[in-house]
């Protein structure tokens, strides 16, 4: 399976362009010029809206896209209730929220035969997915492909950040490969299937229910800058003439609920609009700092932003520690002491991360929540207070962190889990007192 994923992925082509209108057709002749919906659509397809913001929101934040089906997405059975496995969802009320310093490491492996979403373990998340407002972390680790079935959440869009592995997604709107180093977005209610380019992975998601992600605004940098919308890659139409059962698991408001359908609703033959799946590669990151002296706060490393209603205030950031030059002279260069009214979780993709010299693994994690004391631990502060401050090539690693306006609550199976660390707060223990008054 993986090989024959492998090949495909291998031959993809892609859009480009963040947020565009794009259009794509696997078939000429199958979109319908100068309207969305005519009385008989071409092919003998049918024509569907699928709509990721109210019809009135503002066009900058509109986002729809029409679908050229070969069965409309309502000729299904009911939906039953099915196990959720080990997703959860906001409200996360299993715990009470923890100030201490919380630190990961990764998930265990698997069972053989888990698929992507049999995979997903929630390690806890704030808001509230029925009021769309608030997002949740999940890890994931998978040794098996999805196979006859497909997910769609509509509670929330889907950021997966692969760590280990590559993806192949197939979605309605067509095919994308996302491997470590890419993150791929997958839309609110868009259905899809991931199958493994290797013969495992692992990473993390970002469950958004609020704002879709979008560009962070670029101020006194620019016009140019961070992430380039020329660089995120949308798919183009392939759709799937697959009779036979499919089952369709629907994330809804918490739950998972199944359909068995007698076809693949991945037969989207063309489409065009705005809401619309991507990935992107993080090493074409523009990472932008200081050229004198301190560091700019890591807001400057942002990729993508989900906005609330207040002006600034994401409801979550994504934000990367790409390879970059530290030039800073009489400064201080690791990532400072801080406390923080948003609350950070942090991943690693690969490698290192500068402000941690043990102990932050990749596909390990950290939290510090709203107000919690984080920094550089010991090692790492005596070694840049004493360093030669020559330019530095900061090249061994790729972290990441999801910034969230509220605190972030543990789901039980986070806090009691065996790979949670004991003794984090250790790396902060013996950093000397050297005051002289
Ligand atoms: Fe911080």
């Amino acid at each position: 399976m993986s090989e024959q994923a492998r090949k495909t992925a291998e031959g993809l082509v892609y859009l480009t362009g963040f947020g565009n209108e794009h259009s794509s057709e696997a078939v000429p002749g199958a979109l319908p010029i100068a309207r969305n919906s005519p009385q008989v659509a071409p092919l003998g397809l049918y024509a569907e809206q699928l709509s990721g913001s109210a019809f009135t929101e503002p066009r900058t934040h509109n986002r729809r896209s029409w679908l050229y089906r070969i069965r409309p997405s309502a000729a299904h059975p009911p939906f039953t209730r099915i196990d959720n496995g080990d997703l959860r969802t906001a409200p996360f009320t299993e715990t009470v929220p923890d100030p201490n310093r919380l630190r990961w490491n990764p998930l265990p492996d698997p069972a053989p035969g888990t698929d992507f979403l049999s995979g997903l373990w929630t390690l806890g998340g704030n808001g509230d997915a029925t009021q769309r407002a608030g997002m949740a972390i999940h890890l994931y680790a998978a040794n098996a492909s999805m196979t006859d079935r497909v997910f769609s959440d509509s509670d929330g869009e889907l950021l997966i950040v692969p760590e280990r592995g590559g993806l192949l997604l197939r979605t309605e709107f067509g095919v994308l490969a996302a491997e470590p180093g890419h993150v791929a977005l997958i839309p609110r209610g868009v259905r899809f299937r991931v199958e493994l380019l290797d013969a495992d992975a692992r990473g993390y998601v970002c469950e958004n229910y609020g704002q879709p992600f979008e560009l962070p605004g670029l101020g006194p940098i620019g016009a140019n800058g961070l992430a380039a919308a020329r660089d995120f890659q949308a798919p183009v139409a392939a759709y799937e003439d697959v009779e036979g059962p499919v089952e369709v698991v629907n994330k809804f408001c918490g739950n998972l609920w199944s359909a068995t359908y007698d076809h693949s609703p991945l037969d989207v033959v063309a489409w065009h609009g705005t809401h619309v799946p991507y990935v992107y590669d993080l090493r074409r990151f523009n990472v932008i700092g200081t050229i004198s002296y301190d560091h700019p706060d890591p807001s400057i490393f942002t990729v993508l932003t989900s906005p609330s209603d207040t002006p600034g205030l994401a409801g979550v950031d994504f934000v990367v520690f790409a390879p970059r030059w530290l030039v800073g002279e009489d400064t201080f260069r690791p990532p400072y002491f801080h406390r923080n009214v948003m609350s950070e979780y942090m991943g690693l993709i690969e490698g290192a991360y500068d402000a941690k010299a043990e102990g932050f693994v990749p596909g390990g994690g950290s939290l510090h929540n709203m107000m919690s004391a984080h920094g550089p631990d010991r090692e790492t502060f005596d070694k840049a207070s004493a360093a030669e401050l020559k330019p530095q090539k900061i090249d061994d690693g790729l972290a990441f962190m999801f910034e969230t306006r509220w605190p972030i609550t543990a789901t039980a199976q986070a806090a009691a889990a065996d790979h949670l660390q004991q003794g984090y707060d250790d790396v902060w223990q013996g950093l000397q007192r050297h005051f002289r008054a």
